[in-house]
């Protein structure tokens, strides 16, 4: 990915300043995005040991790309200089742009744009990263819903080139526009899509996914076997099992019970083992191990 410190300038709106509350692995991720095309992030956690994590996240993944020779040390330590972690809200108060990668409960999340539609100014945009919850129904938290969007990053968001641009009935055109052209200036696809949970992606998505698991719950194929089948015979990148690791199985477990409860449709109700493994703390690459056991978040797959 270039560097590129103008583009931030070339907005419908200008947009300069971009706020991303929850630093976890979509949020630094997103934050990362923001960063290396010039953009001044503030990120947001909810204490210091959250925000230590983010900026965790954060130099590590700079840190790879400098130890890839994608990114000089120079360009590592600029783009690491326009983020600013915090662990305040108002802070958020000259934000152009607020994304909110937080967990996916829509309690808090109606609680935290309440806080926001507080704190920024009355013409800033507010955006939620959800997977599956109604954008709609956040909005309704904000004395301005029209302003409130929903900006779909897929994992890893720094590799993955497209956005789903999420309007709800209200959403103002004005608002798509903004967002859309931010997209464009991240180096990424933007889809506009209405507000359904999973939207495009993880509807279809899902439903495999959840196969997947489900065939390997029943032994009908070990998991290397069902990755395999998917990586080699059909040219995926990683197969199902492994793609769920990286996702997280806690993550996969909420979109698929959202979309379930919403859809009805039964290829996407989750299958037992998931929820067993989520109880055990088996949630992937981020505890260690799922499907696989793995060294790291990075590392490859030991057992
Ligand atoms: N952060 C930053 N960069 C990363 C990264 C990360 N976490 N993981 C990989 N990369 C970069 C690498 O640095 C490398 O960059 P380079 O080509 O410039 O050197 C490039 O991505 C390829 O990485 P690797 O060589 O290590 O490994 P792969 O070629 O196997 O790619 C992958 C890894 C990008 C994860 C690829 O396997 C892939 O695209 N998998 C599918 C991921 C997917 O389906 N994501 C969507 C999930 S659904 C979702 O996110 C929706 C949400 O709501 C749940």
């Amino acid at each position: 990915l270039a560097e590129s410190t103008d583009s931030a300038a070339d907005s419908a709106r200008p947009i300069t300043t971009v706020g991303v509350v929850g630093l976890g692995t979509m949020g630094a991720g997103i934050a990362e995005v923001f960063a290396r095309h010039g953009f001044s992030v503030i990120g947001v956690e909810r204490d210091d040991a959250a925000a230590e994590r983010g900026h965790g996240h954060l130099t590590h993944s700079t840190d790879r790309a400098v130890a890839r020779q994608k990114l000089s040390e120079e360009d590592a330590a600029a783009l690491i200089g326009r983020i600013r972690v915090s662990t305040d809200l108002a802070d958020l108060a000259e934000a152009g742009l607020v994304v909110e990668a937080i967990g996916e409960s829509l309690q808090l999340k109606k609680t935290l744009f309440a806080a926001l539609d507080d704190i920024v100014s009355p013409d800033a945009v507010l955006a939620t990263n959800t997977s599956s919850l109604s954008v709609t129904e956040i909005s309704t938290a904000t004395s301005h819903p029209g302003r409130v969007v929903g900006m779909h990053f897929f994992n890893p968001a720094p590799v993955q080139k497209f956005v789903e641009v999420v309007r709800t009935v209200v959403t103002e055109p004005r608002v798509l526009e903004d967002v859309t052209t931010l997209v464009e200036q991240l180096g990424k696809s933007p889809v506009v899509c209405g507000d359904r949970a999973g939207f495009i992606a993880n509807t279809l998505l899902f439903g495999y996914l959840n196969h997947a698991a489900s065939m390997y719950e029943t032994r009908y194929a070990n998991r290397e076997d069902i990755d395999a089948a998917m990586r080699f015979g059909c040219g995926y990148p990683m197969g199902p099992l492994a793609l769920l690791d990286l996702i997280g199985l806690d993550t996969a477990y909420e979109i698929l019970e959202t979309m379930y409860r919403q859809g009805r449709d039964r290829l996407h109700a989750p299958t037992p083992l998931l929820k067993q493994m989520v109880s055990a703390g088996l949630l992937g690459r981020k505890t260690g191990r799922g499907f696989y056991t793995y060294e790291g978040p990075d590392s490859p797959v030991v057992v």
